[in-house]
């Protein structure tokens, strides 16, 4: 299996197929997407609210993307692997956005950085890419600022909005983003914005008309009981752990595990 590297990104969009990517934040799940022939993994901050209880994306830290993003990055064979840059690790400028993205190209060996913003952060993905980081942008709603947005809503609505958000797509490819994800973002916003970048859009709650999609893997396979509705359940793996847990109890007290087959003869 050949390894997706960045340039494949650019090369699918050309030929017309669509991308495919999935969160991971470990090894065991990251090994099974990467098998499934998922084309990027991504090491989202989404991680706060799926794996460590965390209400919003903001209380995530660089190492806890650091410590999940070396599992993903090392059990993944052909996958491209992408680790989000949290919430206050690079607002405040180039300096501090190359400092952490090279900690995290250093300790983690993922391909790629993602961040979140348009116009206010091209200069750090200017610099990154000039320290040769590829960086994948993130726009329409983005959780950091869910406070100054008001939660998840849909971004770029309106003749205005949709101009801005274009231009803030327009600005992330210019300044070198290798390519740009797309979050609850009207359908034809997303497929006008798709037609003007050279550069591949992965959309979430964009519609079809974009290069690629990405889901979070709990809402993907069905893990929890809600799953937003953007997020189709392609399967319902919480129901089948717990069950698998509920059978493994039965038997346990039961007496009937372990058997035979499952113990030591002297
Ligand atoms: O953190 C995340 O899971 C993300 C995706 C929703 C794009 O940024
Ligand atoms: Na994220």
């Amino acid at each position: 299996t050949k390894r997706v590297r960045v340039h494949h990104l650019r090369e699918a969009k050309e030929r017309g197929e669509r991308l495919t990517m999935l969160t991971a934040y470990d090894a065991v799940t990251a090994s099974i997407f990467d098998a499934a022939g998922i084309d990027m993994l991504l090491v989202g901050d989404s991680i706060g609210n799926t794996m460590h209880g965390y209400r919003t994306t903001l209380p995530v830290t660089v190492e806890e993307i650091i410590v999940a993003a070396r599992a993903v990055a090392g059990a993944a064979q052909r996958a491209f692997v992408v680790a989000d840059l949290p919430f206050g690790s690079y607002e405040a400028g180039p300096e501090q956005a190359l400092a952490t993205a090279v900690r995290v190209m250093k300790e983690t060996g993922v391909s790629a950085v993602k961040f979140e913003g348009g116009k206010r952060v091209a200069a750090q993905v200017r610099a990154l890419t000039e320290a040769g980081i590829p960086v994948v942008g993130h726009l329409g709603y983005t959780p950091q600022s869910e406070n100054l947005l008001g939660g998840p809503r849909v971004q770029g609505r309106g003749d205005e909005a949709a101009e801005r958000l274009s231009a803030d797509a327009v600005a992330l490819a210019e300044a070198g983003a290798v390519a740009v994800v797309l979050e609850m973002v009207p359908a034809p916003v997303a497929e006008r914005i798709t037609e003007i970048l050279m550069i591949p859009t992965i959309g979430i709650g964009a519609g079809t008309a974009v290069d690629g999609q990405v889901l979070v893997w709990v809402d993907m396979a069905g893990m929890g009981d809600w799953s937003p509705r953007f997020a189709k359940r392609f399967g319902e793996v919480g129901a089948a752990l717990k069950a698998a847990a509920s059978a493994y109890a039965d038997e346990v007290r039961s007496g009937s595990f372990p058997d035979a087959d499952h113990q030591f003869d002297a």
